[in-house]
Formats: structure tokens, sequence, C-alpha cells
């Protein structure tokens, strides 16, 4: 079977948005040093996008955790694969996301990073949806809260392929 991509949120919506996130993170880390951590892989376009548009002087650190297998499940198994290479004790922490689905990943990554002392910690996700929640979370920025359809684009993948889609489009199989 074919795979179509249909457009659910064009390049020129998402960059509008990221640009108001951008403006609003640097409105309220004024004088801050925001820490920005990103989690791989497809949280890397969106954060490199939105760290361009931050005013304030920004750091960024990456680490990279598994949730999902090859499908579109969660398995509800969450385990870092790649840690952060720099302690966040006393650091203003942003984890930037592409997406927040079930929320597990989210909660027990918020749980973990807490842990290690930062002054404060945010959560900054590109794309939410609501409806597909099981565990609750906290989120301070969003770009868009969308409805339950696999996503791909923007860092978000479908088994590897379409990250580097400049926009968010659903997987249509026709
Ligand atoms: P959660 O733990 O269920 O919230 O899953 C979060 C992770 O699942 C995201 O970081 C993505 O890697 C992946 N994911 C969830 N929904 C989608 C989607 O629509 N497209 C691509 N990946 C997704
Ligand atoms: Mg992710």
């Amino acid at each position: 079977m074919a795979e179509h991509i249909r457009v659910m949120l064009s390049e020129k919506e998402v960059d509008a948005r990221i640009q108001a996130i951008g403006e609003q993170i640097s409105r309220d880390y004024a004088g801050r040093q925001p820490h920005l951590v990103c989690v791989l892989k497809g949280g890397s376009f969106f954060m490199c996008e939105l760290a361009k548009r931050i005013t304030v002087p920004v750091s960024l650190d990456f680490m990279s955790v598994s949730s999902y297998g090859g499908n579109t499940k969660s398995s509800g198994v969450v385990k870092i694969v790649k840690d952060l290479d720099e302690p966040l004790k006393d650091k203003d922490v942003i984890i930037v996301e592409d997406i927040v689905d079930s929320g597990r990943t989210l909660s027990y990554l918020m749980e973990l990073l807490q842990q290690r002392g930062p002054r404060s910690l945010a959560l900054c996700t590109l794309l939410d949806k609501p409806e597909r929640r099981v565990v609750e979370v906290n989120v301070d920025y969003t770009g868009f809260e969308i409805p339950d359809k696999f996503v791909v684009g923007y860092g978000l993948d479908y088994q590897q392929r379409y990250r580097n889609l400049p926009y968010i489009g659903v997987v249509e199989l026709e």
C-alpha cells in the first residue's frame, strides 16, 4: 500500500507558532539562562528552531529515551538510551519534546530530572494529543493541540522516516 502524507499544519503555521513560543520563553526567562533539554530524536528539529528564536542566553543538552518500539503504540516502557552530558543542579531547565501522547515518557522524565535538583523544570512540546493522555503531565508551553491522529514531520517519524518534513502531516494509506 502506498502512503500519502496529508498536511495538517503547514510550515508557515509551525514557524509562526515557534516564533511566538520563543518570544514567550524570552519574556518568561528574562534575566535567566534557560537550559534546553532536547529529547532525541523527535525533539531535535523543534529545539533548534525554538532556540534560534529565544533572545535570552540559552544552553543546550540532549538525551534519548525509548518508549516506543517500531510500531505506533506505546509500550509503556521508558528507558534512558543516552543521558545528558551536564548536571542540572540549579539550572532553569526546559524539556523540549516533539509530542505528548499518553504522557508516559514525559511523566517519567520530569520525575527523573526533578531528582537532579534543577532550580526550575518546565516542559515545552510542539504537539499535544490531550485525548490520548493516560498519565497526567503539566505542560508549560504547547505549540498545537491536535486530534488523535498519527503525525509525522518536524522530527516526528513513522518507522524512522519523514522526520525531515518541514511541516506536520498525517500518514494516510491508500
Ligand atoms: P508518550 O509516552 O505516549 O507520551 O509518547 C511520546 C512519544 O511517542 C513521542 O516522543 C514520540 O516519539 C512518540 N509518538 C507519539 N505520538 C506520535 C505520533 O503521532 N507520531 C510520531 N510519534 C509519536
Ligand atoms: Mg519524542
